[in-house]
């Protein structure tokens, strides 16, 4: 266990760029949003300094409007598809011009509650709250226009997980027209097998270029885009991270911030209600331009429980890990085995994330579940043991997928160890 802790801290030492960390060479070679904050987790058991550092990098690059982008290519790098003349967002350090889940509230509070040195922890606290909530009044303002309390993702990469089975209806609206030949660069960094289809890669493209047309103007993209999908897993996760800037607001003494943030959670856990599933036993997405909810059990769906929907439900979402766990060797799947359309391999169509297991036990705390807490925990070190600090795991047999040496599986494995 020693040892696995020492590999950990080493990855993260191997991925570290001064300022800011690389999820993994080659792959990943930019600062990537909600990686680089979930990978302060990590560093902070070895270097609180250096986990600020982290997070202050992203947000020195967040835009004027309060989004904070979700690469920052800090240098060039021609191993990488698309880069910034494909996104040509026209800043300085090149960003991409969409967003991923804010993490970043979470995290800091985390890092508080944690710290081995709170006046450092306060300090730079103080500095990132106010421009956290920007990120959030902006999420508010730009994806949320009609005020239901639920945001959309225009992208599937602002998800995060990008080739999930939740998109593929909506995404089938996504034309491919106009998108000119590119060469990816993924594939020859990681198995094709792992990764997203080439077609699927063509209507990534066509949103780009559609956003890029209107100038990365944010008061238009909403309305123009032709992907609006409510996410219940991405919700909780903004949910999640305004309810910790309101308790670290209220703290520091800054009132405005606590009120709101307090007002876009109570209105946010109601709406979320709207996306439970009964047949299902967990929350699914809604396609927005469709105006239907979305047939697919995927991990998103269980994810609330990582902000504070009520018990009833947080037993429910418990229950429907239990059923998972006779279907795989580790869990939590991506995806339910049980669908036909479930990948054991594909990236966000099976496999098993680190990120997502932290999260879901995060949340399972507030039920009384420790055994399935325990078993989560046993399982995501076991797939380490057996496959290394791969991206993403088969949830069958523990095949280590995507890129290895990853920072951000390296930092859950130290908080799960600790
Ligand atoms: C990629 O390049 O696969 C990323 O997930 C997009 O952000």
């Amino acid at each position: 266990r020693l040892d696995m802790f020492d590999h950990a801290e080493r990855v993260l030492k191997i991925n570290d760029m001064g300022t800011y960390t690389v999820p993994t060479h080659g792959l990943y070679p930019f600062q990537w949003n909600w990686d680089s904050c979930l990978t302060a987790l990590g560093q902070a058991h070895f270097d609180e300094h250096r986990a600020w550092t982290e997070i202050d990098t992203l947000f020195q690059h967040q835009w004027e409007d309060g989004m904070v982008p979700h690469i920052v290519f800090h240098k060039q790098d021609k191993g990488y598809f698309p880069g910034p003349d494909v996104w040509q967002t026209g800043r300085t350090v090149p960003t991409s011009g969409i967003t991923q889940p804010p993490v970043a509230g979470y995290v800091v509070k985390r890092l508080v509650d944690h710290a081995r040195d709170p006046d450092l922890a306060e300090a730079r606290a103080r500095d990132l709250v106010p421009k956290i909530a920007r990120w959030h009044e902006w999420f508010h303002a730009c994806r949320d226009p009609k005020k239901t309390g639920l945001v959309a993702i225009l992208h599937p990469w602002e998800s995060g997980r990008d080739n999930s089975i939740d998109w593929d209806d909506a995404f089938s609206r996504v034309p491919t027209d106009g998108v000119g030949e590119f060469k990816r660069r993924d594939t020859s960094h990681a198995d094709a097998a792992h990764r997203p289809t080439d077609e699927q890669y063509k209507r990534y493209i066509w949103l780009v270029q559609r956003f890029r047309s209107l100038n990365w103007d944010n008061t238009r993209l909403h309305d123009a885009s032709p992907f609006q999908v409510v996410d219940p897993g991405f919700n909780a996760i903004l949910i999640r991270s305004v309810a910790d800037i309101a308790e670290l607001a209220e703290r520091y003494g800054m009132t405005g911030i606590a009120q709101m943030s307090r007002r876009h959670v109570a209105e946010g856990l109601a709406a979320l209600e709207s996306l439970w599933d009964d047949r299902l036993g967990q929350y699914v997405c809604f396609d927005r331009p469709a105006g239907r909810k979305v047939d697919s059990a995927s991990i998103g769906g269980i994810l609330p429980v990582f902000a504070a929907i009520p018990l009833e439900r947080v037993q429910q979402l418990a229950t429907r890990i239990e059923a998972l766990k006779a279907r795989v060797e580790y869990l939590i799947p991506s995806h339910d085995p049980a669908d036909p359309r479930f990948e054991s391999l594909r990236y966000w169509r099976g496999p098993v994330w680190l990120i997502i297991n932290h999260m879901i036990i995060d949340g399972l705390v507030r039920g009384d579940v420790p055994d399935l807490i325990a078993r989560i925990t046993s399982d995501s070190i076991r797939l380490i043991e057996e496959g290394g600090f791969a991206e993403y795991h088969d949830p069958l047999t523990a095949e280590p997928c995507g890129g290895g040496t990853f920072s951000w599986t390296a930092a859950m494995i130290m908080e799960f160890l600790q």
